[in-house]
């Protein structure tokens, strides 16, 4: 068998190996939409109500104001009744508010998940790779550990620390010499179907390697028609004063059940690859999530574990290259050492902003990029969440219209 096909293909990667767009260079134009039936844009409802074909030329996004950190504003989601929102953080900016959902709302919102049907979180398909794309850094021609971790991750969706590579080496008889480095020619010892195999099998036993190990369930409120999932939307609206037409259009929402060792490494909820349409407006699987805004909420008190961790929240140095060559995303492993912990608490509902605003349009702005996120391993128990995100995308018109694309 030649060479080329039974080993891997070293690729010689510079600097930035996963892109992270710059999404400030992408602005949108100053967008001013006109009715198309030429009516009056005087007559646009500012909150953004549903009228005629009126284009909400006025319409902007809205950014709770954080204050300081420790700050609380009382907010009215419920008639007559009195919330708190707290700012946990400002780089993120981010927010609590206890009691979002009473105990009976939460456990509701469970039972609907349960009744719907659990499925298991994977974040990739996780067929056969044939082509594995080496990170061989600084293309010496031997892997470290650390560039070896990084190929994996990248290929098969499976995080492992030193440790745990030793382990495979070790299976695999990888590294022949022992001096912790592969080679080229160890490399070529074992062809890429051979590896992939192997992983695959490794990660099938092992699930908590890979970068999200949960369950989780999408509840359509239009179909399901339940007075509490209603409720919970209405909460979200009173809460963020987005224009309407933005929480009533794209109103699904995601359960997820944690088990012990269930967590969910380290990611950013909106997508940055500008290339690719936003999936609320494209039946196509090639697309990326456009979230300006996520509600999270805690459905349960979790026996021990199970923090949502921001690990480079107020972390003023660190590049996004540096970040996914450093371990810090790996919060199956790295949890203890994120700069912000929150805790779950039945009820509890957190909130930040994955974008900022672009001042010009007053619509979908930059990635905030301190918003790298993810959930901590659940040691005792299980935790459940409900995530409810609010899709906006780079066109204010096509968000705005009132009937779905
Ligand atoms: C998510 C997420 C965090 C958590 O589901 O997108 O970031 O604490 N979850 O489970
Ligand atoms: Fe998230």
């Amino acid at each position: 068998m030649a060479a080329a096909t039974k080993a891997l293909t070293f690729v010689l990667i510079l600097a930035c190996f996963i892109e992270v767009s710059q999404l400030h260079e992408e602005q949108s134009p100053a967008d001013k939409y006109k009715d198309p039936d030429g009516g009056d844009q005087e007559t646009c409802s500012k909150d953004g109500q549903v009228g005629g074909e009126c284009q909400f030329v006025e319409a902007k996004l809205t950014r709770l104001d954080g204050v300081k950190v420790g700050h609380e504003q009382t907010v009215e989601l419920v008639p007559g009744k009195t919330h708190y929102l707290k700012t946990l953080n400002m780089k993120p900016l981010i927010f609590e508010i206890d009691g979002f959902l009473s105990d009976e709302e939460c456990d509701h919102i469970i039972a609907l998940a349960e009744k719907q049907g659990l499925r298991s979180s994977l974040t990739k398909p996780q067929g056969i790779q044939h082509h594995i794309k080496i990170y061989d850094f600084d293309g010496d021609k031997h892997l470290t550990y650390n560039e070896m971790r990084i190929t994996i991750e990248s290929a098969f969706d499976i995080y492992m620390v030193e440790d745990e590579l030793k382990e495979v080496y070790a299976e695999l008889k990888l590294d022949k010499n022992e001096d912790g480095l592969i080679s080229q020619e160890e490399l070529s010892g074992i062809s890429s179907q051979k590896f992939a195999e192997f992983l695959i099998n490794w990660v099938n036993e092992n699930p908590e390697l890979r970068s999200r190990y949960s369950e989780q369930a999408w509840i359509y409120p239009n179909d399901v028609k339940d007075d509490i999932v209603d409720e919970f939307q209405k909460r979200i609206y009173h809460l963020l004063e987005l224009p309407r037409p933005l929480i009533d259009k794209f109103n699904t929402f995601q359960v997820v059940k944690y088990g012990i060792k269930g967590h969910y490494n380290a990611h950013i909820d909106s997508g940055d690859n500008l290339e690719l349409p936003c999936c609320h407006l494209t039946d196509s699987e090639r697309c990326r999530s456009c979230r300006y805004v996520t509600v999270m909420v805690y459905l349960n008190d979790v026996e021990e574990g199970g923090e949502t961790a921001f690990p480079v929240a107020n972390n003023e140095t660190v590049s996004a290259d540096a970040l996914h060559k450093g371990p810090l995303l790996n919060l199956n492993r790295h949890c203890k050492d994120a700069n912000l912990l929150v805790k779950p608490e039945k009820g509890k509902a957190v909130v930040w902003y994955s974008h900022f605003i672009d001042e010009e349009t007053g619509w979908l702005g930059p990635i905030d990029e301190f918003t790298w996120h993810g959930g901590c391993p659940v040691t005792k128990g299980t935790k459940w969440i409900a995530n409810r995100w609010i899709n906006v995308s780079k066109n204010k018109e096509v968000d705005l219209k009132s009937s779905q694309v």
